[in-house]
């Protein structure tokens, strides 16, 4: 299903509020996201850092586990901002676990200036590990 631009600007607005709450004490790097889930919801989620650096979890994963816990199970769309001159695309990690609920999910990344990235999951992961 197609997800309008309408639906991606407020998407783009939940995930700066969302970089607003970033604990990134250690990279300094706020990162904010939006998932938008087959029911019309949008969960939005932070980067959370730690002390021990390898635990910290990205925005677009805390972002997709919400979304999951609350009991969706297909996402249609990912925002990510950041408050920096060039938008940034979701790492490695965070596009194989968009991939497990939403392997043709629209991707747009959004920042401080007016460059972003629009794109798709597919495009962004195109050769995701499938065991089955
Ligand atoms: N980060 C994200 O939240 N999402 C990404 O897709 C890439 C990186 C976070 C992790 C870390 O807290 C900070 O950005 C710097 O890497």
């Amino acid at each position: 299903m197609d997800v309008s631009d309408g639906t991606i600007l407020v998407m783009k607005e939940r995930a700066q509020q969302a970089a607003g709450n970033s604990y990134c004490r250690y990279s300094r790097f706020p990162v904010g996201a939006a998932v938008l889930t087959e029911t019309g919801e949008i969960h939005t989620g932070c980067n959370v850092e730690n002390v021990s650096y390898g635990l910290t979890v990205c925005a677009e994963r805390t972002a997709i586990f919400k979304a999951i816990s609350e009991g969706c199970r297909k996402i249609l769309a990912v925002v990510v901002y950041t408050p920096t001159e060039h938008a940034v695309t979701p790492c490695g990690a965070c596009r194989q676990v968009i991939n497990e609920f939403g392997p043709n999910a629209r991707i747009v990344s959004f920042c401080a200036s007016e460059h972003r990235i629009d794109t798709a999951l597919d495009r962004l992961l195109p050769h995701p590990f499938q065991a089955f």
